[in-house]
This record gives C-alpha cells, structure tokens and sequence, in this order.
C-alpha cells in the first residue's frame, strides 16, 4: 500500500536549494511513498488570536497534516538553526491547545545548505520530541552542503553523484522507516 507523504520546505525562494532537494526526493521516492509538497511560505505568522479566526492557509496545511501518513521537514540552515518558516509551520499544525496534528506521525529531516552541517537537523529533532509534536524521528538525515559548488545545474536538476547518493540514502531509509507504522 502506497503511504502518503507531506512535504514542509521552509524556503520559498525563487531559487531555493531546498525546494529542489525536494522536488529531487519526490522524483527518487519509491512506489511505497507518494511525496507531496505543501506549500507553507503563505502562512501568516502564528499568533494565538488567530486560533479563533478563519484563516484558510492554516486550514489548507493542517488538513494537509491530517491526511498525511507521514511527513518530512526540509529546512535551510538559518544562523546555525532551521528556518523561520519551517518554523512558524511547526507552530501552526501544534495548535490549536489540545489539537496538535503532529503526534505520532513519522518524521524525516532533510537540509540544503552552504556548509553541509547538521545544525539544523539536530535542531529540528529536539522540536519533534516535544510533548506537542511528539514525532518519531529517521534517525538518517538527507543533509547535502557546498550548494554553491554547483550540485544542481541550472535547471535545478541534481548533478552531484556524493549529494545524490545521500539523499538515495536517506530515501531508502526513510521507506524502511516507514514501513514500520
Ligand atoms: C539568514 C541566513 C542565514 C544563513 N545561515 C547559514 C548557516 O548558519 N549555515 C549554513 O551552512 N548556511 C547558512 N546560510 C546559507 C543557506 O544555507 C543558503 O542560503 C541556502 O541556499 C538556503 O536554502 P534555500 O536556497 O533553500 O533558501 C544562511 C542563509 C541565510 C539567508
């Protein structure tokens, strides 16, 4: 049975590194996952008040959250941490109190950034063992670095075989992960 995906990316730029990692996990994923991406770079930054209000972009993703069997966040490194906006996603699908649609679902991480750390990664891991996002997290990680080494070309194809391999790796790992809830 084909397991459903939702994917986060938490840069919208035009010529987001990110957005192409995951555009590439998407092309790599195998007939037992179908990844979809969620665009979150619409949300009105969170703020408690709104709990009360329609707001349709918060209705969209967190719809999106519940029909997913599982999620991946892919994040840029911002000043050694993840991205507001990966962020302010996070936020929104814990919330309303009580409602968080997290917990429980199966989390991969993923990142494109300039040095191939895995600050915000490890970041992100510490946010999915919280007592509101309470995720289980693939302990393999899709980190790529050196983007602007030149890993994709210009039509944001992937083209570095060591970036390629990693996120092969992540992706075969993240399947057998999955393959356990
Ligand atoms: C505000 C900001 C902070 C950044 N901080 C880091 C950092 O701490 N470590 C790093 O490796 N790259 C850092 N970078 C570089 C990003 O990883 C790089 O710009 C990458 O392209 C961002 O992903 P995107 O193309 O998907 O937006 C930073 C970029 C920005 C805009």
């Amino acid at each position: 049975m084909t397991k459903h995906i939702a994917v986060l990316v938490g840069s919208k730029s035009q010529t987001s590194v990110n957005q192409r990692l995951a555009k590439h996990l998407q092309k790599i994923a195998p007939p037992s996952l179908q990844l979809t991406l969620v665009d979150i770079g619409d949300l009105p930054l969170y703020d408690r008040d709104l709990d009360t209000q329609d707001v349709p972009a918060y209705t969209r993703v967190r719809d999106a959250i519940k029909q997913a069997d599982g999620v991946i966040w892919v994040t840029p490194e911002h000043n050694g941490s993840y991205s507001a906006m990966i962020k302010n996603a996070i936020d929104v699908i814990s919330r309303p109190a009580g409602q968080s649609l997290w917990i429980g679902k199966p989390l991969g991480l993923a990142s494109a950034n300039a040095s191939g750390s895995n600050r915000a990664v490890d970041a992100l891991r510490v946010i999915a063992s919280g007592t509101y996002i309470n995720m289980p997290v693939c302990p393999f990680a899709g980190v790529i670095g050196g983007i602007f080494a030149g890993a994709f070309d210009d039509n944001g194809e992937l083209v570095s075989e060591q970036a390629k391999n990693t996120l092969q790796g992540f992706m075969s790992a993240f399947d057998e992960f999955m393959a356990k809830f």
